[in-house]
């Protein structure tokens, strides 16, 4: 049933390719995003006579940008010369004052006065947090130390901190803001919103539809989050759903008459795989998908923002705003968000290794340009895998799920899965009695949205193929 849907999506998109004659023109132009190839030239954090490597590597090799393979020339191990531009490029986004890092790591002081829970907290892994498996997909603007980086962090620590001159610092790459400028539309969520986990619990899963009156169709290019209330705020999901959905979203909203929105978990309840449009995890800050690249919002379409409240620390109103900006008229490469989803996902009650897989043969090729995995809480693992004759890829691996850091992942560069590729979605679920959200007792598992279902799901970032699915 399950293979069958997505089957029948991909021969549509077969069938509709007449419509899709663009030949690969933009593909020289293909950085998506943020910062990589300006970024390249301010890199050399720890090391200047490592810029022919820096130069050659262009805009394909986010990962070195944070000094990850560079030999270090100073005399001494410094904050300024090598613990600060580390931090700088992979924690800083969080550890600020108004972000969501429990204190900032944006000065010396604070630096020096952590350094051995900085030490600990990064050898055991849990910081930064970047779920994927860094052997697994090129992403941009990765958030990862490398095993030599941990080593310094331990060096300096053991060392006294030594503090260094602050001449001898360079910027990191990947840092520089983007600053996407005037917005073209603010989807607002349009009301204070009051965090109301039901219960004794701390989480409120919440959606809003916002209706827009384009006129036009509009194609999303980039967008910021700006969350409200960044101590409730801990994530966010957004679609695009038809006009024609509108009598369904006027149930949800009159489901309980005495809040806006309605109560939501893992999707948005109106169409959980048609139409998503972007998401954001604190930490994150724009995404490009590029200049002249774009994913539909047709012109008299809602915008459905589902959005994560955590009330641990308080539960202030909060009013989350997505600026969005459009491309000028129809883009060159439209882009879509396909789902690859395995619904005929069943984990019994106790069982500790369940597993889901879902093989799918392209009968077109296509051009990839990130991923969004997703499960529920229950979640281990997932991976997405190519094959085709003997090329085997891996396109994503989160090895350890995390339901409280997903992301989209934009590739460096976009991929090319040619006709004929086997895709591999598999998950992995722990149901047995110590895994259980809020001290529940297991139960068996299949697919849904609600809080005890499980997902297993895979958003393909693609070039669009013109089907409606
Ligand atoms: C995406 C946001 C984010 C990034 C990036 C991030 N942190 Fe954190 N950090 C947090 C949050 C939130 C906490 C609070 C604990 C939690 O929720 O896991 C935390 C907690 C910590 C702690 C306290 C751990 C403990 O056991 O008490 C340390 C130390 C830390 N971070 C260091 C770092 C360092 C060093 C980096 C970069 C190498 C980093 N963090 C990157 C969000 C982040």
């Amino acid at each position: 049933m399950q293979k069958l849907w997505w089957i029948g999506v991909v021969s549509l998109a077969l069938s509709a390719c007449g419509d899709d004659k663009k030949p690969e023109a933009n593909q020289a132009n293909n950085t998506i995003g943020e910062n990589n190839v300006t970024n390249n030239a301010t890199n050399g954090s720890t090391n200047n006579a490592n810029t022919s490597n820096n130069a050659t590597n262009g805009s394909t090799n986010g990962s070195t940008n944070s000094g990850t393979n560079n030999v270090t020339t100073f005399a001494e191990l410094t904050y300024h010369n090598t613990i600060r531009p580390m931090l700088e490029a992979n924690c800083v986004s969080c550890h600020k004052l108004g972000s969501i890092g429990p204190f900032p790591l944006t000065d010396y002081d604070s630096v020096a006065s952590l350094g051995e829970l900085i030490s600990t907290t990064v050898e055991a892994g849990t910081m930064p947090p970047w779920p994927p498996d860094e052997t697994c997909g090129d992403f941009r603007n990765p958030k990862h130390l490398s095993p030599d980086q941990i080593l310094k962090i331990r060096e300096w620590t053991d060392n006294g901190k030594p503090e260094g001159d602050p001449s001898e610092y360079r910027a990191p790459a990947g840092l520089t803001a983007v600053d996407l400028g005037t917005p073209d539309y603010v989807a607002d969520i349009g009301t204070d919103y009051e965090p109301n986990p039901a219960g004794d619990r701390i989480d409120d899963y919440h959606c809003f539809a916002i209706p827009t009156s384009f006129g036009v169709d509009k194609y999303l290019s980039s967008y910021e989050t700006k969350p409200g209330n960044i101590s409730t705020v801990h994530h966010m999901l957004f679609w695009a759903a038809d006009a024609s959905e509108a009598s369904k979203i006027a149930m949800l909203e009159a489901e309980d008459e005495t809040t806006p929105g309605w109560d939501c978990f893992g999707g948005n309840r109106v169409d959980d795989v048609k139409g998503m449009l972007g998401a954001w995890v604190p930490g994150t800050s724009g995404i490009q998908y590029g200049d002249n690249r774009g994913i539909k919002i047709a012109k008299d379409a809602y915008i459905i923002v589902q959005i994560h409240y955590n009330t641990l620390n308080n539960t202030n109103p909060d009013r989350t705003k997505i600026e969005m900006h459009f491309t000028q008229g129809t883009p060159a490469e439209k882009l879509a968000m396909y789902p690859m989803p395995m619904q005929d996902l069943y984990v019994p009650a106790g069982e500790a290794n369940g597993y889901a897989k879902l093989d799918v043969t392209l009968p077109i090729p296509a051009k990839v340009y990130g991923v969004f995995p997703h499960m529920h809480r229950l979640g281990t693992r997932i991976r997405v895998t190519t094959s085709k004759g003997s090329n085997d890829a891996c396109l994503v691996d989160v090895p350890q799920w995390d339901f409280n850091w997903q992301n989209i992942y934009l590739y460096n560069e976009p991929l090319d899965v040619p006709l004929g590729t086997k895709i591999t979605l598999e998950c992995w679920y722990d149901n047995s009695p110590a895994n259980q959200p809020q001290g529940q007792m297991p139960r068996d598992v299949r697919w849904g949205e609600g809080t005890y279902d499980e997902m297993c799901l895979n958003y393909f970032v693609v070039k669009d193929l013109g089907i409606n699915f």
